[in-house]
């Protein structure tokens, strides 16, 4: 029997009292004057008055209880073939050193420093350090280009980025340093200092006076014999900023505190994942995203379990095998990451063949999030992996799960579909265009009543405006998800589709308002939508139409080449825009309004119906012709 129903009740019953237990099994410097403040804050906040600091409950206290020579991290990267174990000891000795060296640069409480790396353990070491010493990371994707870096240090003002020479993709190595140093050209702001990892496979050249080799700070700070001491701070300060896509090209700052985090996510890692301190949990994800931000450093740390920092892709890292490998090797407990990698897997080894060469028995479940998981997809790795596979959904907006299937609390029977039940602090309404409720089985926007639970954004990173407006004001009382779906008449939820611009592409969180703003900038295009449409492996791609200047006379195959390439460059090759097509009208309603929907649904070849807006159906057709030109219908 699943405790789920109960333990719901019991957070429904008394918030306070369940989120002040769930704080119990955190060490705080100083306890909470209020579990929960109504008054401060947008909507409220969670643990106000209190004195903690995250490195410590991560690290230190792990050490004190005698978990020192238990292993903290493994780095494994079958890109470079190298492997590392840090145990607690030896993380904690990486994190204090490298925070006295930040220290060392004038960095303290509330300086913001930014992160672009890739998946390497020093990326968790610098996020840890920052923890250690109250300074606010932001962590940005390693895919993402200069232009896209920028806006990120303009909006964080950074006092320091820390950065590594490379990245490297299968088939390429990225030099990073020439893209960090072009953002900084490109930026307003300008951080004082960069420090730069030197990897082996490039060395990046240092500006003398701003830039710094890591080894160096290490070694200086090694040898004077400092390490940093846990800087105590507010449980409402902020321990992270993460951008994400908004529905413009500008990204959104989510802030994440430090008291209510470490609350939540402790909170989770037996109730909805089912695994105990000094066990193996595995996110194949990255650094640069919210599950790498919470399930591959700071919630496994929390409860004091062994993380993997997997450096590698699910197929051609040698093979489809890897997942597989990097089980059976380090002894992973749960697996958690994207419905996409499976679907990479699925596709190179569609009989499991290279599961033979493994024993995965240590693996008791998978998890899988970031998009939407397709039933075949669930039922592939039900079958070859012969252990319950879990959706669960969430957002970078909420840092854990607003509906799963808790493993530890004893699972729910499957539905798929869907990612299975509300979690204790989610009170899901869904509501029609006028903020009413739906009945079960009825389509609307699925919203939270507010106040959010712990752990959940607090606001944008100094913008508490465009918070509000961005996701309180539509529904008074709620925060508005941006997904629609629908709860059936068992209370388990639906997700179908975002409501606004933003398309998930192979589990990355994408805007297609971002794309367009890019395409728009080619001096060839009048106007330009772009689409996400359905991929077998990707889950959704981005594709754009394009409509010329009149009077230009070059090759449209040209000019479509330039806007991929333009994309690319913007915004970064993980945006994956491949196709652009030259149209002559895109389809709008009357009052102008381009009618991106109802085009996927003809590319994806779903049933649409003439929206009664249309301007000129006409278009339609046209548009129709112009996809199957292209062989996309
Ligand atoms: N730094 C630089 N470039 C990167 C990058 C990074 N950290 N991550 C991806 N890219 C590049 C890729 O090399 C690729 O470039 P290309 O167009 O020149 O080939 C492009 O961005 C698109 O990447 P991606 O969408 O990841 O596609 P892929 O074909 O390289 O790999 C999968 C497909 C399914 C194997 C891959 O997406 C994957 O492993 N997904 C796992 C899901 C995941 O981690 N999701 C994160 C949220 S949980
Ligand atoms: P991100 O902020 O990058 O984690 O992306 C969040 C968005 O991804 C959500 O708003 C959903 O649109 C989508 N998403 C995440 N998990 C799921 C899931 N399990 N099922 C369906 N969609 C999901």
């Amino acid at each position: 029997m699943s405790q789920y129903h109960d333990v719901y009740n019991s957070w429904m019953n008394d918030p306070e009292g369940f989120w002040g237990k769930a704080g119990q099994d955190i060490d705080w410097i100083k306890p909470a004057d209020k579990v929960f403040d109504a008054k401060a804050g947008v909507y409220g906040r969670w643990f106000v008055g209190a004195k903690c600091n995250t490195c410590y409950n991560c690290l230190d206290r792990h050490v004190e209880a005698g978990r020192g020579d238990q292993a903290a991290i493994i780095y494994d990267s079958p890109i470079t073939g190298a492997k590392r174990t840090f145990t607690y000891n030896q993380l904690l000795d990486e994190v204090s050193t490298f925070a006295a060296g930040m220290e060392s640069l004038g960095i303290g409480k509330g300086d913001r420093v930014i992160i672009y790396m890739p998946m390497v353990a020093q990326a968790a070491i610098a996020m840890l350090a920052c923890a250690r010493i109250g300074a606010v990371h932001s962590v940005v994707f390693g895919g993402f280009a200069p232009r896209e870096l920028a806006t990120r240090i303009d909006d964080a003002r950074p006092k320091l980025i820390i950065s590594a020479s490379c990245g490297i993709e299968p088939g390429r190595v990225i030099a990073y340093k020439p893209l960090l140093d072009e953002a900084i050209e490109i930026a307003a702001h300008k951080p004082a200092n960069c420090i730069v990892l030197q990897r082996d496979e490039v060395q990046a050249e240092l500006h003398v006076g701003r830039d710094f080799a890591w080894d160096g700070i290490m070694e200086s700070a090694r040898e004077a014999g400092k390490k940093a001491d846990c800087v105590p701070v507010a449980a409402t300060d902020p321990l992270y900023i993460l951008y994400t896509s908004g529905t413009t090209g500008e990204p959104k700052g989510v802030v994440r505190d430090n008291g209510g985090h470490m609350v939540a996510l402790n909170w989770t890692m037996h109730a909805v994942y089912g695994i105990e301190s000094g066990e193996v949990f595995w996110a194949a994800s990255d650094v640069g995203w919210v599950v790498g931000h919470s399930y591959i450093v700071y919630a496994p740390l929390l409860k004091g379990c062994t993380t993997i920092l997997f450096e590698g892709k699910p197929v051609g890292t040698p093979d489809a095998g890897v997942f597989w490998r990097v089980i059976s090797e380090h002894k992973v407990a749960a697996l958690f990451t994207a419905p996409t990698a499976f679907r990479a897997i699925k596709k190179e080894d569609p009989e499991g063949k290279l599961l033979k060469d493994y024993d995965i028995s240590c693996m008791r479940t998978l998890f899988l999030a970031g998009e939407r998981a397709d039933p075949d997809t669930i039922q592939w790795a039900e079958r070859h992996l012969q252990v319950p596979v879990i959706d669960h959904w969430w957002q970078t907006e909420t840092a854990w799960a607003i509906a799963g299937n808790p493993v530890g609390l004893g699972a729910l029977p499957v539905k798929y579909g869907s990612p299975t039940v509300p979690m204790p602090g989610y009170k899901i309404d869904v509501l029609d265009d006028e903020g009413n409720k739906l009945p079960a089985g009825e389509l609307g926007a699925i919203c939270v009543k507010l106040p959010l639970p712990p752990a959940c954004l607090p606001t944008l990173w100094q913008n508490d405006q465009r918070f509000r407006d961005s996701y309180l004001a539509e529904f008074p009382g709620y925060y508005e998800t941006a997904d629609a779906g629908y709860v059936d008449e068992d209370g388990y939820l639906f997700i179908m589709a975002r409501t606004d611009d933003i398309i998930n592409v192979a589990g990355h969180r994408l805007s297609t308002g971002g794309m367009e703003e890019v395409l728009a900038e080619h001096p060839d295009v009048a106007e330009c939508a772009v689409v996400g449409i359905a991929d077998k492996l990707k889950g959704q791609v981005p594709v754009g139409f394009i409509v010329l200047n009149a009077g230009v006379e070059r090759d449209a195959a040209e000019i479509e080449k330039e806007c991929v390439q333009l994309v690319r460059e913007r915004i970064g090759a993980v945006a994956s825009l491949r196709i652009v097509m030259n149209a002559i009208r895109l389809p709008k309603t009357r009052s102008g309004k381009i009618l991106r929907g109802t085009i996927a649904k003809i590319a994806d070849g779903e049933q649409w119906k003439m929206p009664a807006t249309i301007d000129d159906p006409a278009i339609l057709d046209e548009i129709t012709d112009v996809m199957q030109a292209r062989g996309l219908v």
